[in-house]
């Protein structure tokens, strides 16, 4: 086509994300499913058939289509004789497990809605009789932790080790945490894979507000992250095959505000990474805001208006991503009240004297052009000084989205690089044995 055509049509479509439906939010999450495909947790046309079959904007659409798909896939591997092709029954019980996982992605309105908690337990069930069949089998850990912020106190923290070599040599360790709304199992996909691929372990976790722990703890996000990442730095020094003077931690969409929270408490790490930097999610919201007069109502006492207006927002908004944002930000606070969840976001944030605390280097990621969390990692990296490294991934060669949905290769040559480099006292370990078949 003539440059120039293609130049105009380059400027219609600039949004950086590629439209997969109508509804622009479910069209950012399907990117995200499809983006599993590169490595291993979806395939391309499972996910754009269930894309062409959702009615834009209709969340029980969305379940159904995902329900559908999860079932077929789990039915083509149940019906796998798993000891004669153990690769093949793995493969697809990690993609019926990613389905599982998102059909009830939009339910949480109703957090008492049955569909969520069977469908998240279902997809678990699947992925764990995947990660079974891993030729070193991934190893389920459930840590005992405990926080002030915590009815009675105790709590437990779901974690997954993947090992990245046979046998107890002492191997760098990635320990890596997700978001506001994704499971320890994506996390596998978007970036374990990735990890274990160079040599390095892979431990896992999911803390309170986090799928788990919010089905099988009923907790929602505490602010006192280190609370949850120190009983898995615990864990780590128990186990024979975990080099502790090479152990990092990585967060993910939201984690990338939770992570640097842990590491301004937790000093037995040796690097951390923000993958993207997001220093206060409750600023976001404000400014998200900005446009009504609703934290206004807030600020002024006049908490009832103020639920009202959320929920009008909620239930009412064309637009599905406010639906969907303010019904998850109630289901991860587990509250069914928006001052309350308000009340609690502002101790999230990440200040300068926390992020002057951690003693490590810190990598701090940003896509050029993040729509869900944009503009908050340099100054991040202004307030770290010395010792962060700043990223930002482009939007050119397809890296620009948020935490580089879908660009997953270029977001591991570059963390794990800078990591590597970090580490360059480490002779990497030769002689792999992937888990990666
Ligand atoms: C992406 O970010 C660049 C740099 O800030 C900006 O020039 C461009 O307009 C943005 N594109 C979109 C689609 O938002
Ligand atoms: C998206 O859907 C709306 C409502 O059905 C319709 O008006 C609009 O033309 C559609 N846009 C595209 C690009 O299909
Ligand atoms: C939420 O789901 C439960 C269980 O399906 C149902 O009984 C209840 O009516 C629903 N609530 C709302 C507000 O839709
Ligand atoms: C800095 O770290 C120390 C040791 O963990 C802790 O006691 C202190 O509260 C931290 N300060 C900040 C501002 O995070
Ligand atoms: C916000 O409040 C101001 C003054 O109280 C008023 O003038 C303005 O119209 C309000 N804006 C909205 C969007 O309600
Ligand atoms: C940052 O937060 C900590 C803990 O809440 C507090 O002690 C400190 O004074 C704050 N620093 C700034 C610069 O606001
Ligand atoms: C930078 O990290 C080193 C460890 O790599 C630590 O000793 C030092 O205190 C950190 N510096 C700052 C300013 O945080």
């Amino acid at each position: 086509m003539p440059r120039e055509t293609k130049l105009a049509q380059d400027d219609i479509n600039s949004s950086a994300i590629f439209q997969l439906s109508n509804d622009t939010e479910f069209a950012f999450v399907l990117e995200t499913v499809l983006s599993l495909s590169n490595n291993r947790g979806a395939a391309t046309a499972e996910v754009l058939r269930a894309a062409s079959q959702i009615t834009p904007g209709d969340f029980e659409s969305w379940y159904n289509e995902f329900l559908y798909l999860g079932n077929a896939i789990h039915a083509k591997a149940a019906a796998i004789d798993s000891s004669r092709f153990p690769v093949s029954a793995r493969e697809a019980y990690f993609r019926s497990s990613t389905y599982y996982r998102y059909a009830p992605f939009f339910l949480h309105a109703n957090a008492s809605d049955p569909r969520i908690n069977t469908l998240g337990a279902l997809a678990v069930d699947d992925f764990n009789r995947a990660a079974a069949l891993l030729p070193l089998p991934a190893e389920n850990i459930d840590l005992p932790a405990s926080s002030p912020n915590i009815p009675g106190g105790d709590f437990y923290v779901p974690a997954r080790f993947f090992k990245a070599q046979q046998g107890n040599a002492k191997l760098p360790t990635i320990i890596v945490g997700t978001g506001y709304d994704a499971a320890h199992e994506d996390i596998y996909h978007e970036i374990g894979v990735e990890i274990l691929e160079r040599g390095w372990n892979v431990i896992t976790f999911e803390g309170p507000g986090q799928p788990t722990v919010l089905r099988d703890e009923n907790l929602g996000f505490i602010p006192d992250w280190w609370n949850v990442v120190s009983p898995v730095v615990d864990y780590l020094e128990t186990r024979p095959d975990v080099d502790m003077d090479h152990v990092a931690l990585a967060g993910v969409s939201f984690g990338g505000e939770l992570i640097p929270l842990a590491a301004s408490r937790e000093h037995r790490l040796s690097a951390v990474l923000a993958i993207d930097g997001m220093s206060s999610l409750y600023e976001l919201f404000e400014a998200g805001f900005s446009a009504t007069n609703i934290t206004d109502l807030y600020d002024d006492g006049d908490y009832a208006k103020f639920d009202e207006e959320i929920w009008a927002l909620e239930y009412d908004s064309s637009e599905t991503s406010l639906r969907w944002m303010l019904a998850q930000s109630l289901f991860t606070f587990n509250t069914d009240s928006p001052s309350d969840w308000w009340s609690r976001l502002p101790a999230f944030t990440v200040n300068a004297t926390m992020l002057a605390n951690i003693s490590c280097p810190v990598f701090i990621g940003e896509g050029e052009n993040d729509s869900s969390a944009p503009g908050q990692a340099e100054e991040m990296v202004k307030a770290i000084g010395k010792n962060a490294t700043y990223n930002l991934f482009r939007t050119d060669v397809g890296a620009g989205e948020h935490c580089q949905i879908g660009a997953e290769a270029q977001l591991a040559q570059v963390a794990w690089d800078w990591l590597a480099d970090t580490w360059d006292h480490v002779r990497l370990p030769t002689n792999l044995t992937n888990v990666v078949a």
